[in-house]
């Protein structure tokens, strides 16, 4: 069942690049996404002038992705909110509102509640599910699925990579329609199973020992700017739920206003840095925490100096930093699952946690 792993989170860490694979297959014709492939029609799509986004934990994480993607690419404001606190914050949706709802299980209990208020209000429903038939596909007007096979580990590795394909192929899409075509980044998106091996090729050097060190500690900080914060949000969340430790991220540039008053010696930071257009300002940020003795693990864009003060140095083949999500969430992944399984836990089982929350 678990192919040869020793855990499900692992397998389903490992087949992430197949799995990106089908979710991308045929949803991209001659540098174009295809827009029925995902749900939508060019004439939904123009219509769309703004976007609410909804969702829980590990899919919310990936709507923040999608925020940054759709606001970047096509333009359209997106708002980003908690399933369990959008539905109780009187919110104010209009007739031009697209709502998301991103949700691997469909079942969520909050999301849904967020998607039959949407609805309630004659507002056009959208979905990005990993269950075919499940409630939230059933009661949205339209869906999209992510193709990415059974998950079974309570943490959610591959529903999000491929909840962020979506998205990604959503912003493309919109992008499109608002006069703005990508078909370079279109064309790349092909290349990401291919790259996501030779990730994964990389990452069994290493990232097991490393990981064996940050076990060890207590505390642990994730930083990142843009793109990379809202993947220390999600390397924050699978540290936490998997290993137990306590996390945090931080959008770097957010450190001196608190929080590096508690950096002392040896105090473990993840550092994120993917993002070319802030990289110096991260790095900078980087040597502060280290000024005042933290220690660094940094999972990088291969082309970030080798010379930097990173304790442990996790580089990644970023060719394209737009498209970098879901390549640099793999080292993050197995950070957590190898911490994880350093401290001894039951990691397809964490304490206190169920796959699928169905109540509030
Ligand atoms: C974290 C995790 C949870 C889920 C959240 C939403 O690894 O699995 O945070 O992401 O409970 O679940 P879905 O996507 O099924 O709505």
């Amino acid at each position: 069942e678990r192919g040869g792993y020793a855990h499900f989170m692992l397998k389903e860490i490992m087949e992430q690049p197949d799995v990106w694979g089908d979710c991308l297959l045929g949803r991209i014709h001659e540098d174009q996404v295809v827009p029925k492939e995902i749900g939508l029609t060019p004439e939904l799509l123009t219509r769309v002038k703004r976007i609410q986004i909804v969702a829980a934990g590990t899919a919310y994480h990936a709507g923040l992705i999608g925020k940054s993607l759709i606001e970047r690419l096509a333009r359209v404001p997106v708002n980003v909110d908690v399933a369990s606190e959008f539905r109780y914050a009187h919110p104010i949706l209009d007739k031009d509102t697209m709502v998301i709802a991103i949700s691997q299980s469909g079942e969520t209990a909050d999301t849904l509640a967020c998607l039959r208020m949407a609805r309630e209000q004659g507002v056009f429903t959208y979905s990005i599910t990993n269950t075919v038939g499940s409630t939230v596909a059933r009661e949205s007007d339209a869906v999209a699925y992510t193709l990415a096979g059974p998950e079974i580990a309570v943490a959610s590795t591959k529903a999000y990579t491929t909840q962020i394909l979506v998205l990604t192929l959503l912003a493309l899409a919109l992008a499109q329609v608002h006069g703005n075509p990508r078909p370079d980044l279109v064309r790349r998106m092909l290349q990401l199973p291919l790259l996501g091996h030779k990730v994964l090729d990389r990452m069994n050097q290493g990232i097991e020992s490393m990981a064996q060190r940050l076990a060890k500690t207590h505390d642990v900080f994730y930083i990142g700017r843009g793109l990379d914060y809202a993947l220390a949000m999600e390397g924050q969340l699978k540290i936490k739920e998997i290993s137990y430790l306590h996390a945090e991220a931080y959008a770097a540039g957010e450190l001196k206003h608190g929080t590096l008053a508690l950096i002392e010696e040896g105090t473990p930071v993840v550092a994120i840095v993917t993002e070319r257009e802030v990289a110096d300002k991260t790095v900078s940020n980087i040597l502060e925490v280290k000024a005042r003795g933290a220690e660094v693990w940094g999972i990088v864009d291969d082309w970030l100096p080798s010379t930097l003060p990173i304790d442990h140095r996790i580089a990644v083949p970023i060719e394209e930093p737009l498209l970098a999500p879901v390549l640099a969430a793999i080292p993050l992944q197995l950070l957590a699952y190898y911490t994880a399984v350093a401290r001894g836990h039951d990691v397809d089982q964490p304490r206190n946690l169920a796959k699928s929350v169905t109540v509030e």
